[in-house]
């Protein structure tokens, strides 16, 4: 048994941490035996020390027993995908019924939004009848007969994590690659799926701003995958302007729909089969992902998992009430649309929360009606934002101010899919 104040004093002095002080202290965190501050101590040591691969490993290793895990013996390769958050990342909601198409099970427990990036549990929640509280017994039946599932975390998965969190929230040690690596993973761990795809974003609108700490995190999942025996990998993307046209709740099921229907704008549909294709071929199966999506069984088994839920794939979604549009002042080429500015812009309409327990509006949200590269004229509608609060429309042209600009012509800009690493 170790004493908190030892496990504190050893990463506080740069030390690294035994596998027995790792375990004691997660285990003894979560039944209440080590106190918040004293926890709050460690991350902060650990914050301003870090952890190597083989810690990192063991802490997941330690988060994950703290809580059950699902066993996913549903008769098809299970495999998964985890993003780290953007503007307009509704990827999630077509990549998982076309991957569950090609014939894997995609186990997709999510969470909500919280800030300037959506929750896709928010996003479902806009289309009618959908509930996002399913038992595990009601997992595993809709892996089986669809092959996919989108729902809220079962409260028995890695409550250390959840515990954690919330205590970095509030002490200034969230941004600490092992921190993150570990909470990340050991959500995605005891969900049981053997593969898994990590999609970590880089750019203003990703929680990783820069192309060199993304790679730093994406690396640490990596490694802390490959310790724990799953197929994985992870692709940077681009997160410096919003992924698609759409960016809310409903708007962004919307899209969701259009590229299942074998529509869409061009970077949504390009990182679905990314995706899709790089899960796939974790998950050992041989198939077309472009083929398949073109194909409309992808649309099919979107409705057969939106039918499970409880939802109506065919009902009309809920549009906010008021519409606000901003127009081009001169006539040019959009040279850029900063993503974290109209995510925050989403969030200020009512799409988004400041707080865990607020409720999000269905409707609301911004509508990007021209992207960098596009030509515009004068007068041109450019963004068209939605809210069902007319007063919040201030709020978020404020966030807009800045955001894009129309000039000769756009630069040159990053490759959406910037590299892939594989475990
Ligand atoms: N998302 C998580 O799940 N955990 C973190 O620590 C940060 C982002």
């Amino acid at each position: 048994m170790s004493h908190a104040v030892d496990v504190i004093r050893a990463k506080r002095d740069g030390r690294r941490l035994s596998d027995a002080q790792v375990d004691w202290v997660v285990d003894a965190y979560t039944r209440g035996l080590v106190a918040d501050e004293q926890m709050a101590a460690l991350a902060m040591a650990i914050y301003l020390n870090g952890m190597d691969d083989a810690e990192t490993a063991r802490w997941t290793r330690a988060m994950v027993r703290s809580g059950t895990t699902l066993s996913l013996d549903v008769g098809r390769p299970t495999v998964d995908k985890h993003s780290t958050g953007g503007v307009g990342d509704k990827i999630t909601l077509p990549l998982a019924p076309l991957v569950a198409a090609c014939g894997a099970a995609v186990p997709q427990l999510s969470g909500r939004g919280l800030g300037h990036t959506g929750g896709t549990l928010d996003k479902l929640e806009s289309v009618p009848g959908w509930r996002a509280r399913l038992s595990e017994d009601e997992v595993t039946a809709q892996l089986r007969d669809v092959g996919a599932v989108v729902c809220a975390a079962t409260e028995g998965l890695a409550p250390a994590d959840r515990k954690l969190y919330a205590l970095r929230d509030v002490t200034g040690t969230v941004e600490s690659v092992p921190l993150i690596a570990s909470s990340i993973m050991s959500k995605k761990i005891a969900e049981g799926a053997r593969a898994l795809v990590l999609d970590v974003k880089v750019g203003s609108g990703a929680f990783m701003k820069t192309e060199e700490r993304a790679r730093e995190l994406a690396r640490a999942l990596v490694s802390i995958g490959v310790d724990h025996g799953l197929e994985v990998s992870a692709l940077l993307t681009d997160m410096s302007v919003p992924l698609g046209r759409a960016v809310g709740n409903a708007v962004e099921v919307a899209e969701s729909v259009d590229v299942l229907r074998g529509g869409g704008p061009a970077d949504v549909v390009e990182l679905t089969v990314a995706l899709a294709a790089e899960m796939l071929s974790r998950a050992g199966i041989t198939a077309d992902p472009a083929a398949v999506l073109a194909s409309g069984e992808a649309y099919e088994t979107w409705a057969r998992m939106i039918r499970a839920q409880g939802g109506d794939p065919e009902a009309p979604l809920p549009e906010g009430a008021h519409r606000h549009v901003v127009e081009a002042a001169e006539d040019g080429v959009l040279t850029g649309l900063d993503a974290y500015a109209v995510g925050v812009a989403a969030w200020r309409l009512g799409a988004g929360r400041a707080r865990k327990e607020d409720p999000v509006q269905a409707g609301a949200g911004v509508l990007c009606l021209a992207k960098p590269g596009d030509e515009v004229r004068r007068g041109q509608p450019l963004l068209e934002l939605r809210t069902d609060t007319p007063d919040a429309v201030a709020g978020a042209l404020e966030a807009l101010e800045g955001a894009y600009g129309i000039g000769g012509s756009a630069p040159a800009r990053p490759p959406l899919v910037i590299d892939t690493i594989r475990g």
